[in-house]
């Protein structure tokens, strides 16, 4: 493996322990403004620094992240249907290599359909990225996605995640089942699992615990985490587990303490919302002041400008 590509998986998988913490936040590609991520900006913002990566979309990443951000970027490249079109599977890639490598990122991800109409289409673009990408040095992604139709299974997954790592993918991403020891032992190359539809916080650092205990590297977590009453907190609380290899008791515990506090803050700001207000006005007052120290005759010229 190139020193290139070593390095970038590197950024996403953490070569201390193995592990990998990504947050998803593409879902717009096919979702539109999915239920607490319309405004991607300011759900990202407090949320980033807890994450080892980024899994993101071009438009988001350009209009919503910090470019002064140190967060590896895992950009998906796939994309052409949406929700309320004829099929979801019918994919394409979207984004070049030249586009990822203009965008710093750190892998590529794109969706592959096994079992679905478009299979064919999908896994041979999977295929085709991958030949680009290698030329650059550039970890390939492959989410297995499911169809309406297509059970969750380990039968199914195992399927699905071996036919990506034969095409080259570097890493696979697929959805937690039972056996799942079986998917990630056929999988040659390491597993992250998407965490699905937002459960509640405490089945969802089980599904993280299960996940890492059967051997999968990481999670990459989108729903169970913004659309949290407290993302910050839940987010700290997976991450306790996959970096600090917590159980799902001590996990839900700092997830229910971190809670509390937040709920304590929101509600000192609702008792006081004019806190943020004052401070911010007398930062202002300050500011003048210093102003007119350094430029006494600051007034005095804009008064003059105003008669001319
Ligand atoms: C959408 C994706 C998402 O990134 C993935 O499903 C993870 O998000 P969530 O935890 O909300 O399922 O690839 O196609």
């Amino acid at each position: 493996m190139d020193w290139g590509l070593k390095n970038r998986l590197s950024r996403i998988i953490k070569p201390h322990n193995n592990r990998a913490l990504m947050l998803a936040v593409d879902h717009g590609y096919f979702l539109g403004p999915t239920e607490k991520l319309e405004n991607p900006k300011k759900v990202i913002a407090p949320i980033l620094k807890y994450c080892d990566s980024l899994m993101v979309t071009r438009g988001v990443q350009r209009t919503s992240v910090s470019p002064t951000s140190d967060t590896p970027m895992v950009l998906r490249v796939s994309g052409g249907s949406s929700i309320i079109g004829d099929d979801l599977s019918q994919e394409d890639i979207t984004v070049s290599l030249e586009e990822a490598i203009r965008l710093n990122a750190s892998a590529v991800a794109m969706s592959i359909f096994v079992g679905s109409k478009y299979e064919y289409q999908t896994i041979v673009n999977l295929g085709k990225l991958v030949n680009e990408a290698e030329k650059y040095g550039m970890p390939v992604l492959a989410v297995t996605a499911v169809g309406k139709e297509l059970g969750k299974d380990a039968r199914y997954l195992s399927l699905a995640c071996r036919v990506a790592a034969e095409q080259g993918a570097h890493i696979v991403k697929t959805y937690y089942c039972d056996n799942f020891e079986k998917v990630v032992q056929s999988c040659p190359v390491p597993i992250i699992v998407a965490g699905g539809k937002k459960i509640p916080e405490r089945d969802a650092l089980q599904l993280t615990y299960n996940s890492i205990k059967a051997g999968a590297v990481g999670l990459d977590m989108g729903r169970n985490i913004w659309q949290s009453e407290h993302p910050v907190a839940m987010i700290q609380a997976a991450r306790s587990i996959i970096h600090g290899n917590s159980n799902v008791e001590q996990a839900y515990s700092l997830y229910k303490k971190l809670a509390a506090q937040d709920n304590q803050n929101k509600s000192k700001k609702q008792n006081n919302p004019n806190q943020n207000k004052s401070k911010k006005q007398n930062k202002s007052k300050k500011q003048n002041k210093s102003k007119k120290q350094n430029n006494p005759n600051q007034n005095k010229s804009s008064n003059s400008n105003q008669s001319k």
